[in-house]
């Protein structure tokens, strides 16, 4: 029996000779009349990739979807449609502004939101509906699209987790008003930490600009003048460096989650017992985060799995809480399929140097665990 001798981790970044090349060069090379070069380059390369418009790049996603929010015109008071399943960062945003998440249960297949139940929560105030692609799993955009315009919203989709998803041809991010995307170290590309603000619509990216530059207008033209204050969420020269590599590498990266996804399927193909993330027709799935949802007659426990994995030395995850299960939140337990599905589901490592088989022995640990069980 193989041991791992060291630590199987759920992710990190691929890191070459190009990515290598370019901080280096911008360590050396990028400040004075430099010093923004990688971060235009980064964002122009951004928005060829995705097919948008524009592009801004930010220190974060959070601080994308915090852009993004003001910039959309959300205000204190104002309500946003959110799925429970997310991390918390989609929702922090929302809450610094002072308006209310408005928490959706997801569908059963995708962990996504389930756009049959959005209809039903929107209230006069609310302001904006954010599909998240959870895991690289992709959001029904269409029926999303539709309800929005019949209410007159407006869409920002956190794509953090699926970067090279597509859905009818479209990358996860490119469809709605805007989408954001997150470039920390456990993403499928990643600048150590970073995030990016996609739109085709100027007035967004030109609203997001001034508030991420203190409020600084730039048509006012008056050096250190600040007309409202802003925030900044600047990414460096240095991140944005790496972030260029990464988007040049991105069809390789992502082709090799999907390898990953392939093995783990081989592995855990009894659908009876288990669910993955699925990829439905005319979606294209980057599978970030391979997913685990256990059947219930298996009866997992998943604090002992983590531990037992812990043990061999495999790193893993909990599928996200529901996010009104939090205690910051009023609990909504009607969102039955989240409330039923986080405990029995679990993510699985998956990074770029990953070989066969470390992921035959990451299944045969679950397998080995739940006949155990
Ligand atoms: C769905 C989702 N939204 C937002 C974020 C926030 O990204 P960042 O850590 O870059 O702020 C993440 C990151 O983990 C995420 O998974």
């Amino acid at each position: 029996m193989r041991v791992a001798t060291e630590k199987i981790p759920i992710t990190k970044p691929s890191i070459t000779a190009l990515e290598i090349e370019y901080v280096n060069d911008a360590v050396a090379n990028g400040w004075g009349s430099k010093c923004y070069d990688y971060i235009y380059r980064f964002e122009r390369e951004f928005a060829t990739y995705q097919n948008s418009k524009f592009a801004l790049a930010t220190s974060s996603c959070t601080g994308a979807i915090h852009l993004a929010l003001l910039a959309l015109g959300v205000k204190e008071g104002d309500e946003v449609i959110v799925p429970e399943i997310t991390w918390i960062a989609t929702v922090e945003p929302i809450l610094y502004i002072g308006a209310k998440p408005v928490f959706v249960d997801v569908l059963p297949n995708t962990w996504c939101i389930d756009p049959s139940k959005i209809e039903e929560a929107i209230s006069p105030k609310t302001k904006v509906i954010i599909p998240v692609h959870v895991y690289g799993n992709l959001c029904e955009m269409d029926a999303i699209m539709q309800i929005a315009t019949k209410n007159s919203l407006v869409v920002l989709e956190d794509a953090a987790e699926a970067l090279g998803s597509e859905y009818n041809g479209k990358k996860a991010g490119s469809i709605g008003d805007a989408g954001v995307f997150s470039f920390h170290g456990t993403k499928t590309i990643s600048s150590g930490e970073g995030g990016m603000l996609v739109t085709n619509r100027e007035d967004v990216l030109e609203r997001a600009k001034i508030l991420n530059d203190h409020g600084r207008n730039p048509k006012i033209g008056k050096m250190f003048w600040m007309g409202e204050y802003g925030y900044k969420y600047k990414i460096s020269n240095l991140q944005a460096a790496m972030g260029c590599a990464q988007i040049e590498r991105a069809h390789e990266l992502i082709e090799k989650k999907r390898l990953i996804f392939t093995w783990y399927k081989s592995q855990f193909n009894d659908t009876e017992k288990f669910s993955m993330n699925p990829e439905f027709k005319d979606t294209f799935n980057s599978y970030w985060m391979p997913t685990i949802v256990f059947s219930k007659d298996i009866n997992i426990n998943r604090e002992r799995l983590f531990e037992f994995l812990k043990q061999s030395n495999i790193d893993s995850r909990p599928f996200f809480y529901p996010l009104s299960s939090l205690p910051m939140f009023e609990s909504n337990r009607s969102n039955g399929v989240s409330y039923d599905i986080y405990e029995r589901a679990i993510n699985l490592p998956s990074f770029y140097d990953m070989k066969r088989e470390d992921v035959n022995f990451v299944s045969e640990k679950i397998l080995q665990f739940i006949t155990k069980s």
